[in-house]
């Protein structure tokens, strides 16, 4: 497979001594979409600012379609390559239609191709009805919209997607999604960052789930579940979750069966019926759980066990 982006042993640390990634390295390859998981501070945006060239690693090296990180803001290979950041950058006091006009001639696109470029990204990101409309009467889902077909006037190869979804509903997140999968059909490699498990899951040949500035594993989502945590999984949700709790569900469960989020356990690889009958046969248990059920292993599940928190007594 030819790659695209190459990360290489790349760490950063702030000026503030802050340590936002520590010697991360990965291959995205041409024409799939790569998803870095993990959650706010994890060291997705440091990490994307310096794959394009606007901060510089404290250690290792970034190489975009071959070109090396500091040669990159210098070299054509920046044109192929578009970055919509986590905030949108429109102008507001422009129509839809003419934020798209004013960036593609900047890429100085003849204004013929121009017209038909404008026409096909304002129908794929379902702007058409709203294209005379000012930028800033726009809900989010559409500026976000506009924000990623702006960054597609220029045909680029590689598209890099700093959390596209962020504070979108879940019809506009459907709608962003599908956009998405459509720019896939067309080949485009894209590296998108995400705290959202459904959604890596959705989208991703394969999914780097990050975790303090450290990738934890790096596979396709499915391998990821399955190595992670089998097939299936128990889910128990307590109604305030608190130790007492926690060790009389778990007592005989090995520690590294066992994750926590909130209120929430989830158990794998171990004999669930015996789980189960032991809470109905407790009275305090069963006055306490909300739900309980077994069911398929999920991206999250994945995230919980291999990020650590098998949070016995925390
Ligand atoms: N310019 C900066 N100066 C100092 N520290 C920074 C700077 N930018 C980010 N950091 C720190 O680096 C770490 C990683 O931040 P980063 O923005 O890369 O995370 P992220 O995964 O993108 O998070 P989010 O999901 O919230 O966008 C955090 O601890 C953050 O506070
Ligand atoms: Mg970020």
């Amino acid at each position: 497979m030819e790659v695209a982006i190459s990360v290489r042993n790349v760490s950063k640390v702030y000026s503030n001594n802050i340590r936002a990634l520590s010697k991360v390295s990965f291959d995205v390859y041409k024409s799939e979409i790569f998803t870095l998981l993990g959650p706010n501070g994890a060291g997705k945006t440091t990490l994307i600012r310096i794959i394009i060239g606007q901060l510089e690693p404290s250690e290792g090296e970034v190489y975009v379609l071959g070109v090396s990180g500091r040669d990159f803001l210098k070299s054509d290979v920046r044109l192929k390559v578009s970055y919509v950041p986590q905030e949108n950058i429109i102008w507001r006091n422009l129509t839809v239609e003419e934020n798209l006009y004013l960036i593609g001639s900047m890429y100085k696109i003849p204004r013929r191709v121009l017209k038909e470029k404008v026409k096909e990204l304002l129908i794929d990101f379902e702007l058409f009805e709203v294209r005379k409309r000012l930028a800033h009467k726009l809900s989010g889902g559409m500026e976000r919209k506009l924000s990623i077909a702006m960054a597609l006037i220029n045909d680029p190869e590689i598209l890099i997607l700093d959390e596209p979804t962020a504070g979108l509903d879940p019809r506009a997140r459907a709608s962003m999604i599908a956009s998405i999968e459509k720019l896939k059909k067309l080949g485009k490699t894209i590296l998108l960052t995400t705290h959202i498990v459904e959604e890596a899951e959705r989208l991703s040949d394969r999914v780097a789930i990050i975790n303090y500035g450290k990738i934890i594993d790096i596979d396709a989502p499915s391998n990821l579940k399955t190595k992670t945590c089998g097939i299936e999984v128990l889910e128990l949700l307590f109604k305030e979750l608190n130790n007492e709790i926690l060790s009389k569900v778990t007592s005989t469960i090995h520690e590294k069966n066992i994750a926590r989020a909130g209120d929430k356990i989830v158990i794998k690889e171990n004999n669930f019926n015996e789980v189960i009958e032991n809470i109905r046969s407790n009275e305090y248990l069963s006055s306490k759980i909300l739900a309980l059920s077994v069911r398929k292993s999920n991206l999250e599940d994945a995230f919980l066990f291999l990020t650590g928190r098998f949070l016995r007594g925390e």
